[in-house]
């Protein structure tokens, strides 16, 4: 029987700093998202092992006794947290389930992703940058605008007011993004309309492009200039629609797009590309993560209610296409 560890980061494991922001552990996952991985993943057969986040990696690693590990550990400091896991099991010559650490690094810096999208052709916001208040250019783009941090998810760093439609809160918000998360911000065109997601599981001609799921805020579909923030999140005021209410042409053509981001990031086994859809129906990615919350309040569970499966099941099929990739028999 195949042991497969866990590598992951808790939020109650999180010591906030003086000067954190309070969604500084956003990221970070419940110890009950942790429960649940290990109980689907036994149910199929195999042996689990908690390893946990990278200190006990590091404490653990010449004696792991795993197969594989099963790694959503998003990291706790820097632009390349999210690859210091995958990089000393590569290091190691541990097989382990998701991306690598070039696609995870370079996938939460969202500005080089976008650079990825644009030489791909792959429609993406347009953006600028900027470090400080002194040093950025508008580069022709017309508010209202969002402000995000650079490298981060989860949507840190988001609020209503994150949305700026004038040059002042444009200031007010690049302003407060450099402090608090110590990091350019990211300045891109709204996009005013409505908000899918497309999880994909598999690698190279077998990648599955499940049917997108549709973001709802206060009971709207059409979201117009309501977006999510990290407020949201963690309300009620949010609700994930799947199939979404979408028309067929439109639907295909975001599968397919979410396909081509997935496979131009060299994402591996499993990963979820968001969207925005403006008022003339033109969609645009605006991010890919290769390590996408797999809780069960997320969007892999009506996911799967939706095509006819489980949760269990979608997880089984995570970990079956990284087994395949290491040519590892259960
Ligand atoms: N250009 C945009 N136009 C309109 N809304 C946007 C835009 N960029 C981001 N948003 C809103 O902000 C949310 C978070 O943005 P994004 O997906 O880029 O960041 P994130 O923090 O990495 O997300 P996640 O919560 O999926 O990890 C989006 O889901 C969307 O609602
Ligand atoms: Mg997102």
């Amino acid at each position: 029987m195949l042991t497969v560890g866990l590598t992951y980061d808790l939020k109650t494991d999180y010591v906030f700093k003086e000067a954190d922001p309070p969604d500084a552990n956003a990221e970070f996952d419940h110890p009950s998202t942790i429960d649940v991985i290990c109980k689907t993943i036994e149910s199929q057969g195999y042996k689990t092992k908690r390893i946990g986040n990278i200190d006990n990696l590091l404490d653990k690693i010449d004696n792991l006794g795993v197969d594989i590990v099963f790694n959503i550990s998003e990291g706790v400091s820097g632009r390349n947290r999210e690859s210091q896991v995958p990089i000393i099991l590569e290091m190691k010559n541990i097989p382990f389930v998701g991306s690598d650490g070039l696609t995870l690094g370079m996938t939460l810096d969202k500005i080089m992703t976008k650079k990825v999208m644009i030489a791909e052709k792959i429609p993406t916001p347009r953006f600028f940058e900027a470090s400080s208040l002194e040093k950025f250019q508008m580069d022709g783009l017309k508010f209202p605008l969002i402000v995000k941090p650079r490298c981060e998810g989860s949507s840190k760093g988001l609020s209503e007011k994150s949305r700026v439609e004038n040059e002042q809160q444009l200031k007010e918000q690049i302003d407060f993004i450099v402090r608090t998360y110590k990091q350019p911000a990211l300045i891109e065109e709204f996009i005013t309309g409505s908000e899918y997601t497309v999880a994909l599981i598999g690698n190279g001609d077998e990648v599955e492009v499940f049917p997108p799921v549709q973001i709802k805020i206060d009971g709207r579909l059409n979201l117009k200039d309501k977006f999510y923030t990290f407020s949201r999140i963690t309300s009620d005021r949010l609700e994930y629609i799947c199939p979404a209410k979408i028309n067929a042409g439109l639907r295909d053509e975001i599968m397919l797009l979410a396909k081509r981001t997935y496979q131009a990031v060299e994402c591996r086994d499993f990963g979820r590309v968001d969207f925005r859809i403006d008022e003339k129906d033109k969609p645009y990615v605006l991010e890919i993560n290769p390590l996408p919350s797999l809780s069960t309040e997320d969007v892999f569970t009506p996911i799967a209610k939706c095509v006819g499966t489980t949760y269990n099941h979608m997880i089984g099929k995570i970990l079956a296409s990284a087994l395949k990739r290491y040519n590892l028999k259960k």
